[in-house]
Parts: C-alpha cells; sequence; structure tokens
C-alpha cells in the first residue's frame, strides 16, 4: 500500500496495518557548525548583542521533519499506537480536535485513512470557513465539523465528547493533539533515537499538552536531563507531565516558559518542584516579526525549516539568554524538532512581511517539498 507521500506502509503480523516511519533507523541529526550557532546566537534573542556568541557547547536537532509526510515529526509517535489500538477494536470512525490549521488533525486524517479507520474533526470556527489544510484533511476522507470557542472550551468535557461522538456517529475520540497514554509511551521511542546515537547531555523539545516531553523524560537515561520549553500557556502542564513520567526510572526534566524555568522532577532523587506558573510565553500561535524573521535566518544558514508556532519559538528560546546560561560548558545539546510544518502555510501572509524576501521564498519551497503542500 502506497500514502501520497510515495511511501510504503505494511501490515504487520496481528493484521494491524503498522505505520512505518520512512526508515526509522536512518533518522538523523543536524549538528550546527560553529558558524551556523553563532548566526542562530546573533539571530535569536539578541543574547550576544555587545559580547560574543558563545561556541562552548555543540547544539544539534533531531530530524523528526525529515522522517514522513504524513504524520511529520512527533505526530507519527503520538498516533501510531492509537491507530493500532483503533484497528484491533474495530472501531469504525474516530473524532478528534483541532484549529483551522492543526497539523494533528491533518496527520489524523491521513494515518486514519492508512488504518482503514474513517475519521471526523471537530475543527474550532465558523461553518463554511476553508483553507489548504482543510482542503487535505477532506481529501483523506476525514469529515468537518465545526464547533463555537464557547463549544470548544468544553473539549477536555467527558462527557462533551461523548455527546459529539453519538452525534457524529463515531465510536470514540482522541483528546486534541492526540495526548494520552498511547501517544507519551510512543514518544519513548523519540528517545531511544536519541540515545542510540550520541551521548548528548540535554535534549530538548517544545511543549503544548506535555505528552511528547513525558515520552521522552520516560525514554531517557537518568545521566540526561530533558528540557521542554512551553510555547502555550497552561497552568496544569507541569502536574499533568509529572503523572506521565510516574514513578519508573527516567531523565530528570524541566520546564522553561521564555524567561524562566517553571518546574523540575527527577525520579532518581525523587523530587518534583513546580515553580513558578506566572508565564513568559508568547500568547499561542501569534508569533512576532522577530520570530519570523529568526525563523527565516535560521533556514537560510541552517537549511532547517522550522515553524511559528512550536519548533521556531523552542529553539529561539533555547538560545537566548535566560535559557543558555542552564547549558553548561562542553555540553551536547540536541533539540528535537517535531514537526509542525503543514500549519505554517497559515502564516503566509504574516511571513510576507520578512525583510528577505529571497529567503522567504526558499523557505516556503523547503516547506512545499517537505509537506507536499502547496504554496
Ligand atoms: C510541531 C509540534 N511540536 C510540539 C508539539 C507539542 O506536543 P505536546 O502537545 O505533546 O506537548 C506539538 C503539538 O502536538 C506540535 O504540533
Amino acid at each position: 500500500m502506497q500514502n501520497e507521500g510515495g511511501e510504503c506502509v505494511k501490515s504487520n503480523v496481528r493484521g494491524v496495518i503498522s505505520l512505518q516511519f520512512k526508515d526509522l533507523a536512518s533518522v538523523k541529526y543536524s549538528t550546527l557548525s560553529g558558524a551556523q550557532l553563532r548566526e542562530a546566537l546573533l539571530h535569536g534573542s539578541g543574547v550576544c548583542g555587545a559580547g560574543q556568541p558563545r561556541s562552548d557547547f555543540e547544539f544539534s536537532v533531531l530530524r523528526l521533519d525529515l522522517g514522513t509526510r504524513w504524520a511529520m515529526g512527533n505526530k507519527y509517535f503520538k498516533l501510531r499506537d492509537n491507530l493500532d489500538q483503533l484497528v484491533v477494536q474495530k472501531a469504525r470512525r474516530v473524532l478528534s480536535f483541532g484549529g483551522a490549521w492543526s497539523n494533528h488533525l491533518l496527520a489524523l486524517s491521513q494515518t486514519a485513512q492508512i488504518s482503514g479507520i474513517q475519521s471526523v474533526g471537530v475543527v474550532r470556527g465558523e461553518e463554511g470557513f476553508d483553507n489548504k489544510l482543510l482542503a487535505r484533511m477532506r481529501s483523506h476522507g476525514m469529515r468537518l465539523h465545526f464547533i463555537s470557542r464557547a463549544q470548544y472550551r468544553r473539549r477536555h468535557d467527558p462527557d462533551f465528547c461523548g455527546e459529539l461522538c453519538q452525534q457524529l456517529d463515531c465510536d470514540t475520540w482522541l483528546p486534541e493533539g492526540g495526548a494520552n497514554e498511547l501517544a507519551v509511551s510512543g514518544c519513548e521511542e523519540i528517545a531511544s533515537l536519541i540515545g542510540n546515537r550520541s551521548k548528548f547531555t540535554q535534549v530538548i523539545s517544545a511543549v503544548g499538552t506535555g505528552a511528547t516531553l513525558a515520552g521522552i523524560v520516560r525514554g531517557c537515561s537518568p545521566t540526561q536531563k530533558v528540557t521542554g520549553i512551553q510555547v502555550v500557556s497552561d497552568p496544569g502542564v507541569f502536574d499533568r507531565i509529572d503523572h506521565w513520567v510516574g514513578n519508573g526510572v527516567s531523565a530528570s526534566w524541566s520546564l522553561f516558559n521564555g524567561a524562566g524555568f517553571t518546574g523540575a522532577g527527577s525520579k532518581s532523587t525523587g523530587s518534583t518542584s513546580a515553580g513558578s506558573k506566572s508565564t513568559a510565553v508568547s500568547p499561542y500561535a501569534k508569533p512576532s516579526s522577530r520570530l519570523l524573521e529568526f525563523i527565516v535566518q535560521f533556514y537560510k544558514s541552517t537549511g532547517i525549516a522550522l515553524d511559528p508556532v512550536y519548533t521556531g519559538p523552542a529553539l529561539s528560546a533555547a538560545l537566548s539568554a535566560a535559557f543558555l546560561h542552564s547549558i553548561a560548558r562542553g555540553e551536547k545539546v540536541v533539540f528535537v524538532h517535531t514537526g509542525g510544518l503543514a500549519g505554517t502555510a497559515g502564516f503566509i501572509s504574516q511571513f510576507d512581511q520578512c525583510a528577505d524576501r529571497a529567503s522567504v521564498q526558499h523557505y516556503f519551497a523547503r516547506i512545499h517539498a517537505l509537506t507536499g503542500q502547496a504554496r
């Protein structure tokens, strides 16, 4: 069987269609050269305004963005076991939630289609609204159902989800972003990709619901530090990650919100501390012009395309003055590129304001190539 990216999808022995990341074994890192790191620091948070950029640590990017078009980045790891379980349960139709530019709904539409399950996307917005991403979801057989912002706020309420399932003739639902225990256990595999290759001392990843980070923490060794960078203001995220991490042997972890650390946990010392719950996170999905310039310049110097909602803000925060204090001399840091590039099409007009128009064109050409999506 072939999906739209032309990649092969095999059935496993249980007869369940197992979604294959295109060549998981060859997932690679890009280690920034000294010049690329310096450029990134200069374009990042102005950390080097007066002084010199630091060059005494190594910074690499784990390229989950290169894995597959149909469940790019963390989506493959979050959805794979969920879809496999639905197949085993013989579920006919599943619903889930997202915004009009949701990478999660796009990935669900594709993985559900591959798994032979019908899908319904419950979208925050007005009936009749349309865009290229929604059109792609429909082209994968996803039925779209629009609800108001007020209704959308009830997406975590099991009674509301149950009513929607009944109304839309679905057997079950996946939470927004697919964030549940199966997603967390799926994301443990990200850690094995990191751990197998090299001895990184610190692993950094963007945090929304925290499911991806919790999986990485569970999968990393106690000698590694894992840092999540919050891109959404969410006072519940620390407790959620702590719950998902559980009591097994895992790495120590902390959360950073763009200005400071907001909590830390370590099972080896048995300590957790939810620090300040105040937030310095910029408004979700409202990238500043400075962030967009950073993304374009980062692409220009490294060839790595970041998105403006998750990986862009997180990587730029990881190179900020406030964060750099936590990186010791000689550390080998790896940033997990969690994908998110399909949703970037929702920001084209903002990117068009960037000074370096030629680089914006190249950036979108790359995104087009990686996601199979027209500009
Ligand atoms: C590209 C990207 N990176 C990171 C995240 C954050 O993942 P999580 O919600 O598991 O924290 C998301 C949300 O799913 C995402 O789309």
